[in-house]
């Protein structure tokens, strides 16, 4: 059966709101990496990958505030500090001097990554019959799937 978050017990409490910070550091890198290419992609798919790289930024920023809010919801701590984000995240900055193809590069790898962070997500919140972190983070695997799918396409 099913546990809503006030019923989930404290311990299990603890390591979703671990998984949903990791989750949320990794995104909100992310978010930035996107823009950062979104201002200074060049060549000549400059129209097509300064569009993609808005959906993403824009898509990872509401992604940011859903797994923010999930966290708030078992009554923890949200993080918001980048200089955390940044300490625990396996996405890294990038200073954004790269071509399009590297950025898209990039920008695919991180897309796995986040996905893989996501998925370990799902595999805690089903162990504590947490249905709606699942929801949640099976969700954001289906968005950063599709983004993974787009890139790639770019380099074949
Ligand atoms: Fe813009």
């Amino acid at each position: 059966m099913g546990l809503t978050a006030a019923k989930i017990e404290p311990s299990a409490k603890q390591e979703l709101v671990e998984g949903l910070t990791q989750a949320l550091a990794e995104t909100s890198v992310e978010t930035m990496k996107a823009q950062n290419f979104h201002w200074n992609v060049t060549g000549m798919s400059f129209g097509p990958l300064h569009e993609l790289f808005q959906k993403m930024y824009e898509d990872h920023f509401e992604g940011q505030d859903l797994l923010a809010e999930r966290i708030k919801q078992f009554d923890m701590h949200a993080e918001g500090r980048y200089s955390v984000y940044l300490a625990r995240s396996a996405v890294k900055e990038h200073d954004g001097h790269a071509d399009a193809k590297e950025m898209i590069a990039a920008l695919l790898a991180d897309q796995e990554q986040i996905s893989t962070t996501l998925s370990a997500l799902c595999e805690i919140a089903d162990q504590h019959g947490d249905w709606a972190t699942n929801d949640l983070a099976t969700a954001r695997i289906e968005a950063h799937d599709k983004f993974a799918w787009m890139l790639r396409a770019h380099l074949k």
